[in-house]
């Protein structure tokens, strides 16, 4: 079955298909990233009328690529939440348009549960469940374990900013440009020389970031000669890749997971990717537990993680109405 995915949460305008939840046909993403990089962050209004601009053009694209037309699509997948609301709506309204007049299944996908499924477009056998997702992007920073399609059990979750935002907030401070998290990881390979501290946080399995962000501001304003960027830069990764890695294996075994899944737009950070790689905890035969990563371009925002989630929905016999609405707020788990 192919389905037409249709992801416009944020600052993405993307469309893609995808048959059988695994095989992506086409995968097209029109990124407004230079348009908000001159506000050093992204602006909702002007995200939602570049959508409105890109939201056709992007779904055409996407079914010229993969030799489709809408006679050779199964259903419609699109997010609905979390995200925008004014950039949500334009996807929404567009997918709920082709269900109707072409009389297509529509699907509504949570766009956290998204990014876990872009594990399912890589070759290979399927992920085994179940497994500890670390889902990290923007906009959240949660530890979910995945018990089957649709079921989650959120463990934890940031009780400040997500991992990305302290990246991008970061960037801010350090006069790196937008977005942060690409940019510090360039300015870092250096191994830092300086250690920040830890947050200690109550939940086993919680996370904050805000004080490590005051940290960096204390140094870049302190008195005195403030650190070189790169040094700072590459002590800011360490810390947050060792909060995220440590929750991360400590979640895994505690909760008998049988892999580790990374999701999510801080999931392209290679330190991150490195540092849980050395890390891995034993698994069932005593060997280290499998670590699932997307190649680097799932691990943004893209429409094929949209539509694979919603191929195993679909499969379980769920399937949503046109009185589907955006819901901003949505969590996972
Ligand atoms: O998942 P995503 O594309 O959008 C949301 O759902 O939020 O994630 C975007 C976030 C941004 O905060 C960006 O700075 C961060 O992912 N990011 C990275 C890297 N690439 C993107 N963070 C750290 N290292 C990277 N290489
Ligand atoms: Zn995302």
């Amino acid at each position: 079955m192919n389905i037409l995915g249709i992801e416009t949460s944020c600052d993405e305008t993307a469309a893609a298909v995808v048959e059988d939840g695994r095989r992506i046909l086409a995968s097209i993403v029109a990124s407004q990233v230079d348009l908000h990089a001159r506000y050093g962050g992204i602006v909702p209004e002007v995200a939602s009328r570049k959508h409105l601009e890109n939201i056709i053009p992007v779904v055409e694209a996407a079914l010229d690529a993969s030799h489709c037309t809408l006679s050779d699509l199964g259903a419609l997948a699109v997010t609905y939440g979390p995200g925008l609301a004014g950039s949500l709506l334009v996807g929404l309204n567009v997918a709920k348009a082709l269900a109707m007049v072409r009389s297509l299944p529509l699907v509504g996908v949570n766009h956290l549960e998204g990014h876990i499924y872009a594990n399912w477009l890589v070759e290979g056998d399927e992920p085994s469940l179940p497994a500890l997702c670390l889902v990290v992007s923007g906009g959240h920073t949660d530890l979910v374990i995945m018990e089957g399609h649709g079921r989650y059990r959120r463990l934890g979750h940031t009780l400040d900013d997500a991992a990305g935002e302290a990246f991008d907030k970061v960037a801010r401070l350090l006069g790196l440009g937008f977005p942060g998290g690409p940019a510090i990881e360039r300015v870092a390979r250096a191994a830092p020389a300086l250690r920040l501290p830890r947050a200690r946080v109550a939940g086993p399995y919680d996370f904050s970031f805000s004080g490590l962000k005051t940290a960096v501001l204390r140094l870049v304003q302190g008195e005195g000669d403030a650190p070189p960027v790169a040094e700072t830069a590459a002590a800011f990764q360490e810390a947050v890749v060792d909060a995220l890695v440590t929750k991360t294996v400590r979640a895994a075994q505690e909760n008998q997971a049988a892999e580790i899944l990374l999701a999510g737009g801080v999931a392209a950070n290679s330190r991150l990717r490195q540092s849980l790689a050395q890390r891995l905890p034993a698994g069932r035969q005593g060997s280290p537990l499998p670590l699932r990563v997307p190649p680097l371009s799932l691990c943004t925002d893209n429409a094929a993680m949209i539509a694979a989630c919603a191929y195993y929905r679909l499969r379980a016999g769920h399937q949503d109405g046109l009185d589907l609405d955006v819901q901003p707020g949505l969590r996972i788990g």
